[in-house]
C-alpha cells in the first residue's frame, strides 16, 4: 500500500513539469489526484494517461473565483482528506 493511499490531492500548475512530475509521484504512492491547470490539452492528456487516478480541471489558481471550488469540491465529494500541492499560483482551500 502506498504512503498516500486514500489521499485526495489538489496540485496546481500540475500539466506540465514539476506538477506534472510531482503527479506522476503522488499516483505512484496512492494518492488520486485532481491537475488544476489553465493548459487544457495537456492536462487532459494526464488525467488520460493516469486515468481513473488523475483528473483535470481547467482553473486559473490566480483568481479565487475559480480555484476556491476546485478545492472544495473533491473533500465534499470523496469525504478524504485532502493534500494540496502547489507548484504555479496558490489556492485558499
Ligand atoms: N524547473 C525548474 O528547474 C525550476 C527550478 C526552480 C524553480 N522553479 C519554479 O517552479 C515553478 C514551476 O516550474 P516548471 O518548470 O514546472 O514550470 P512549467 O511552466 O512547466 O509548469 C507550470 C505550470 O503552471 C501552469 N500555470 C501557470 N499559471 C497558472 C495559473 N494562473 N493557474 C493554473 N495553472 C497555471 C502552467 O500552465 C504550467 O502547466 C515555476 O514557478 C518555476 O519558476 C522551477
Amino acid at each position: 500500500m502506498g504512503e498516500l493511499e486514500g489521499r485526495v490531492a489538489i496540485i496546481t500548475g500540475g500539466a506540465s513539469g514539476i506538477g506534472a512530475a510531482t503527479t506522476r509521484l503522488f499516483v505512484e504512492n496512492g494518492a488520486r489526484v485532481v491537475v488544476a491547470d489553465l493548459q487544457r490539452e495537456l492536462g487532459n492528456a494526464l488525467a488520460a494517461e493516469l486515468a481513473p487516478n488523475v483528473i483535470f480541471e481547467r482553473t486559473d489558481v490566480s483568481t479565487n473565483r475559480t480555484s476556491r471550488p476546485r478545492c472544495r469540491a473533491p473533500r465534499r465529494r470523496s469525504g478524504d482528506s485532502i493534500a494540496c500541492s502547489t507548484t504555479r499560483g496558490s489556492v485558499a482551500p
